[in-house]
């Protein structure tokens, strides 16, 4: 089971200078929320933009780089490795912007932040059909001093095509 999980502002972006475009600390809360105890998958640029594997999750980096080497992620070098692992387990896509795109064909399930601000940035969310998804479950952010946004959760399951 594949779940893509990320935020992303009205205009779909999702980066800038290599973080986020806003600053949410409950949005952590809730990425950290639902994927903890699972595996995540994470491009190398968004692995080096954290710092650090996330604790209590199974972490894995992409790159294309053999020689790349980390003491506290996996390194994987092909897409095909993540499948294999999500064939049996609930995975997590976690970005950037080039592995949700990698991954689009393949994704199951969505958690996504909807933050209802422009902020601009200079990564954006890969072109994306939003009628193939629909959406099973929302729930509004909380707006206050530390996270002084708009913003709401979304859960989506691929439609099936009979
Ligand atoms: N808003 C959100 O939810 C969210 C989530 C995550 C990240 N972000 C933001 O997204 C930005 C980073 O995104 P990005 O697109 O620049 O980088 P990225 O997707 O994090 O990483 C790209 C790297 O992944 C590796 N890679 C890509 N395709 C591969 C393949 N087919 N096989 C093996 N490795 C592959 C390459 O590493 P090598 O160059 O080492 O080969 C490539 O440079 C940052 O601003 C970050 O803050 C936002």
């Amino acid at each position: 089971m594949l779940t893509f999980i990320w935020a992303q502002d009205k205009d779909g972006y999702i980066g800038k200078d290599n973080t986020m475009p806003w600053r949410l600390p409950a949005d952590l809360q809730h990425f950290k929320k639902e994927t903890n105890g699972h595996t995540i998958v994470m491009g190398r640029k968004t692995y080096e933009s954290i710092g650090k594997a996330l604790p209590n999750r199974e972490n894995l980096v992409l790159t294309r780089d053999p020689n790349y080497s980390l003491a506290d992620a996996k390194v994987l070098y092909d897409k095909a490795e993540v499948l294999e692992i999500a064939r049996d387990k609930q995975v997590y896509i976690t970005g950037g912007a080039e592995i949700y795109r990698l991954f689009l064909e393949d994704a199951d399930a969505l958690v996504v932040t909807h933050v209802e601000a422009y902020c601009g940035g200079d990564t954006i969310f890969p072109e994306f059909d939003w009628q193939n998804w629909r959406l099973v479950k929302r729930e509004d952010g909380v707006r206050d001093e530390k996270n002084d946004l708009d913003y709401w959760y979304g859960w989506y399951e691929k439609k099936t095509h009979a």
